[in-house]
């Protein structure tokens, strides 16, 4: 897939409907290299399933998707493995792509330090708290050395303190990664200092209803 250098991730008029029901009714959208995007929207207007389609997961009916770079995705369920250690669920997906053991080893080592969870990593999903357990889900994300990181509710169900922490972390990965960010969010308010545009989407079927330049303050 070809676009032009401006744009890091690019959808065009998508369609998808599920069982014949319309739920994307035409989303274009353009996250723009080094630039952070945030989609807010009503429950079930199709947010994860548009994150789903960037990612290449799932197919839309029509339009088009462009991507510029390595795209991977932070569930909006942590989906750990319940009996896999931190360590093992966040160096699964380089394991199943078939990984030397000491590389993923080493990548798991790195993404767990960068992200202050090291102390964690030996631990079950079930023995840490959910803001350790959001972070491992970004740590496995991060596993995959993405151009653009897709967060879908990546606050969701953590107490206040965690939100921050997590938003600390993202606003890290923002500031020393240059990476770009695509996020879904029930708290725009906590995130929009770290976000350039914010994309509001319709009740279903689904449109971009509107979308604001912000300046990020990071
Ligand atoms: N695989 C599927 N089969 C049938 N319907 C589906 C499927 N995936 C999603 N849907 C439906 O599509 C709509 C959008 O779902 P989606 O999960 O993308 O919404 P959402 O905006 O992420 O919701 P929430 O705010 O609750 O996370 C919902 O009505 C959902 O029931
Ligand atoms: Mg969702």
């Amino acid at each position: 897939m070809v676009v032009g250098m401006a744009e890091r991730l690019e959808l065009i008029d998508v369609r998808k409907s599920f069982n014949g029901k319309a739920v994307l009714d035409g989303v274009t959208l353009a996250v723009p290299v080094g630039k952070s995007v945030m989609i807010i929207g009503p429950n079930a207007c199709g947010k994860t399933t548009l994150l789903k389609i960037m990612a290449g997961l799932l197919k839309p009916d029509s339009g088009q998707v462009s991507v510029n770079g390595v795209v991977s995705l932070v569930f909006q369920e942590d989906l750990m493995v319940p009996w896999m250690s931190l360590e093992g669920n966040i160096g699964l997906f380089l394991k199943l792509m078939g990984r030397e053991k000491n590389d993923v080893a080493k990548m798991v080592g790195d993404v767990a330090s960068m992200l202050g969870i090291s102390e964690y990593v030996s631990l079950k999903p079930r023995e840490v708290s959910g803001g350790t357990l959001r972070k491992a889900a970004i740590a496995r994300a991060l596993t995959l050395k993405p151009d653009i990181l897709l967060l879908d509710e990546p606050l969701i169900e953590l107490d206040s303190d965690s939100r921050q922490s997590v938003i600390g972390l993202l606003e890290n990965l923002r500031r020393n990664e240059k990476m770009s960010m695509f996020i879904t969010t029930h708290y725009p308010e906590e995130l929009e200092s770290m976000v350039d545009t914010v994309y509001y989407l319709t009740e279903k079927p689904t449109r971009v209803k509107q979308s604001k330049a912000i300046t990020p303050h990071v």
